[in-house]
């Protein structure tokens, strides 16, 4: 695991207008193992033959290289369990209640990807959690905590960043050097209503 603080220019949260999104952590992310029940599974779905070129809308506003995707959203049972135990995990660490969003993935970044730094959707993706499955060379998810130090952490298989997407400034920002790295997100919503992290 790498995480390393970083000299970045400061980005300030701004999601005007939409109504703000107050910070829930002292410090805003976390690196932690995948919960066993989850990261069996997602070991067992987890195929690189499997993966077709990725496409959303918007899609080339943060990246423009290729990116592929193996949907875990076609086994519904599977999704269920994970946001289930993925959901105790992020209300315990935020100290707020949660509703899933969406886990999406597991997507495949391709060489010398670059993805821009951005707030997640502020309706939706309040916090979430960066799964790393597979890669051939390290890179890091840069973030910028809530008192404007960049970091850049890399974890390995079998480890997640839990954190705070939709008011900590975060993105790949640094050329990826290998030719492959296979993610997995998990996405939640907060349940109203909330009180400000005053710590
Ligand atoms: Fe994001």
């Amino acid at each position: 695991m790498i995480l390393i603080k970083e000299k970045r220019e400061h980005i300030p949260y701004d999601p005007s207008p939409l109504e703000p999104i107050t910070r829930a952590t002292k410090k805003g992310f976390q690196v932690l193992d995948v919960p066993p029940a989850v990261y069996s599974i997602l070991v067992d779905f987890y195929d690189r033959a499997k993966f077709k070129e990725e496409n959303y809308p918007g899609k080339g506003t943060y990246s423009k290289q290729v990116s592929f995707l193996q949907d875990i959203n076609q086994y519904k049972d599977k999704v269920d369990f994970i946001k289930a135990t993925m959901l105790d995990l992020h209300e315990e660490w935020c100290g707020r209640m949660l509703k899933p969003a969406v886990v999406y993935g597991v997507r495949s970044y391709s060489a010398n990807t670059i993805f821009d730094a951005h707030f997640d959707r502020q309706d939706t993706h309040h916090v979430a959690s960066s799964i790393t499955l597979g890669k051939d060379a390290p890179w890091n998810l840069n973030i910028q905590d809530h008192d404007n130090q960049w970091w850049g952490v890399d974890v390995e298989p079998g480890q997640m960043m839990m954190f705070e997407s939709g008011c900590c400034m975060h993105g790949r920002l640094d050329e990826y050097q290998g030719t492959y790295f296979d993610n997995i997100y998990t996405h939640f919503t907060y349940a109203e209503p909330f009180t400000p992290y005053e710590g």
